[in-house]
């Protein structure tokens, strides 16, 4: 199908790569010039000499780049041990018991300490230039502002990342106020929803200040220090389970988080002093429930900085966030020969409805190749991109590989072209501050149970005039302005796309949740993990035989791997044997593991509550799988 452009009259001005019928140069470099004047560090008005050209965000792409290699002498555990204590890091209290090396088999330490020669000749150095930027990836070009990775990077150099992950801010009690703005013990909550029934009458007295703080306790995460784990550690008393004798090393982050004793108390509290329907009654707890529902979604507004609370819907996941835009939205203005763009990246949540919704309309899908590294490919998307592109749909952070997705470009390149953006936030919000105003998405979407809260409760952001014109999904009371057997008129959003009982309490957790992670700061967040990222990277690099899947230089949280002659099911096994919890398999994510030429990887994920020392167990423990196997080969028992 031709395009209404006219191409040759561009052709001249059209920088090279960019695909014919590609829109008009000056009318893109204003577009982005606006996008990137508008976002938080963005350009100076008048956009500097000449504003973003095009051809920048298009040669932006670093294209294939091989693996990094190791460097030289990198090679085992034992020498990124060098110098390091042996214990816990500073502050840590091991549990009973605890021994993340099996007696008779060399530790990573005690491998350093038996072989000195080896570790001299070792490089300190940290790869994959940990802490800093790739000088070739996008977020370093002109024009763009530094969005791809929006944390701040902890440079550790030839420093002891150790020391780094070691607490710099701990004081005794509780420094925080009980209360965070919304929380509440504020004064009665204003709805600012569309016109409820009723929001109940809540009488004086009702003492709201008894709800559970849902703070972090014992520690200040004032000034710059990193955050301290060890503390963290202590609000989640799930961490203090054994499996099969050892203590439970919880690296199945991607896959679901732990919870806070503050998310947990918050549902008993819920339940025990709040418990309503909502929205519908005249009487106090019907009051007390909408409140503490409606707090919460002002709670997730603020953690996204969204505009408004009439963007927030409450969905059960991720997963039906997207199933949601693709059923309403997608039926209402996807037609035939459409296309929507996906990225190899998506996790099938983000592939399968809309491949429902080509199979109903006669769309067509198409998918952006990612690199060597797995990073997205932005010359190839730029190519994909066109005048019947109606909708681009991708993750901001890789479930399966971590690679963070350069999503400020992908939006202002897909918005250029006239289409829709919906992002994958479910394994970014856990990571990384996350802004949907600045990323200017016209869809955002995330899992409540992903970062710290409970399951069955997600979110849908949306901007508002959209979702006031998409039609809604399902039909119910709430959702509903009046009723009779001739019509229906529904709310505005998000009452039109709420029908039915929500899941009320968790959504309350959820708040909770939110309050959390916003007391230590999603910036001490990001560079705490970032570090404990580079950290495990390091030592798993040293591994023998183990291929790391996924080594974009912008990754978050995961540490995807396979092994050479062991299967990944086995591995997770013998890890659960030794208390580790990871997944093992294709994650929901079977397109791009295919790109890397496997069918499963194991897949380590941290959280802010994990530590240096349960790497080390992680490390130490894929030595013993490693080793092991040789053992066994050698005797001739096994295959
Ligand atoms: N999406 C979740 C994962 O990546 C379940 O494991």
């Amino acid at each position: 199908m031709t395009t209404s452009l006219n191409t040759a009259d561009l052709s001249s001005a059209q920088p090279m790569g960019l695909p014919a019928g590609f829109p008009d140069v000056a009318a893109l470099a204003q577009l982005a010039n606006q996008f990137f004047r508008a976002a938080p560090g963005g350009l100076p008005s008048g956009g500097g000499a000449g504003g973003v050209d095009p051809a920048a965000i298009v040669a932006a792409n670093p294209g294939p780049v091989s693996p990094p290699t190791d460097l030289p002498g990198q090679g085992t555990a034992a020498a990124v041990q060098q110098g390091l204590p042996t214990g816990l890091p500073t502050g840590g209290v091991p549990a009973p018991g605890f021994d993340p090396f099996s007696p008779g088999i060399p530790s990573p330490t005690e491998l350093t300490r038996a072989a000195p020669s080896i570790v001299s000749a070792a490089s300190p150095s940290v790869p994959v230039g940990a802490g800093q930027r790739n000088p070739e990836s996008f977020s370093s070009l002109p024009g763009f502002p530094n969005v791809a990775a929006p944390f701040a990077p902890v440079a550790p150099g030839d420093a002891d990342l150790r020391k780094l992950l070691q607490p710099q801010a701990v004081l005794g009690g509780s420094q925080l106020p009980n209360a965070l703005p919304g929380q509440s013990n504020s004064p009665f909550y204003f709805l600012d929803f569309a016109k409820p029934e009723t929001t109940g009458t809540r009488v004086p007295g009702f003492e709201a200040e008894k709800v559970p703080a849902t703070s972090p306790a014992n520690v200040s995460f004032g000034g710059v220090g990193l955050l301290d784990a060890h503390l963290i550690r202590r609000d989640f008393p799930i961490l203090n389970e054994r499996v099969n004798g050892r203590p439970l090393i919880w690296l199945d982050n991607a896959a679901t988080t732990q919870k806070p004793r503050q998310v947990i108390e918050r549902l008993s509290y819920f339940y025990e002093h709040e418990n309503s329907n909502i929205h519908r009654a005249a009487h106090e707890l019907a009051a007390r429930a909408t409140d503490a529902y409606e707090a919460a979604r002002e709670k997730v507004r603020g953690f996204l900085k969204a505009k408004s609370t009439n963007e927030i819907v409450f969905v059960r996941g991720a997963t039906e966030a997207i199933n949601l835009v693709a059923k309403s939205w997608g039926r209402q203005f996807i037609g035939k020969d459409d296309e929507i763009v996906v990225s190899n990246l998506e996790h099938h949540a983000n592939i399968v409805p809309w491949q429902q919704l080509v199979a109903e309309t006669g769309a067509r899908l198409k998918v952006i190749p990612v690199d060597d590294n797995g990073q997205i490919r932005l010359d190839e998307y730029a190519k994909l991109l066109g005048p019947k592109t109606k909708l681009v749909s991708f993750t901001q952070v890789s479930n399966a590989l971590g690679t963070v997705t350069p999503a400020h470009q992908m939006v202002a390149l897909a918005h250029a072209v006239g289409a829709r953006v919906l992002v994958d936030g479910a394994q970014a919000v856990s990571h990384m501050p996350v802004d949907v105003t600045s990323l200017d998405a016209d869809w955002y979407v995330f899992s409540g149970h992903k970062v710290f809260g409970p399951t069955g409760i997600g979110v849908l952001y949306g901007k508002e005039d959209l979702l006031n014109e998409t039609q809604p999904w399902q039909g119910g009371g709430n959702m509903i302005e009046d009723v009779t057997f001739e019509q229906t008129r529904y709310h505005k959003a998000p009452g039109r796309f709420e029908a039915g009982t929500g899941n009320i309490a968790d959504a309350v957790g959820l708040g909770a949740a939110i309050d959390y992670v916003s007391a230590i700061g999603m910036e001490k967040i990001a560079a705490y993990e970032h570090s404990l990222l580079e950290y495990g990277t390091y030592l798993l690099k040293g591994i023998n035989g183990l291929r790391i899947i996924g080594t974009a230089p912008e990754k978050a949280g995961v540490l995807s791997f396979v092994l050479d002659g062991h299967k990944t099911e086995d591995i997770g096994a013998a890890l659960n044997r030794e208390g580790i919890a990871v997944r093992s398999g294709h994650h929901c994510a079977q397109p791009i593991l295919r790109r890397f030429g496997v069918e499963a990887t194991v897949r380590p994920s941290l959280a802010f509550y994990n530590t240096c020392a349960e790497l080390d167990a992680l490390a130490a423990a894929v030595h013993r799988i490693r080793g092991s196997k040789a053992t066994v080969q050698s005797l001739g028992v096994t295959s």
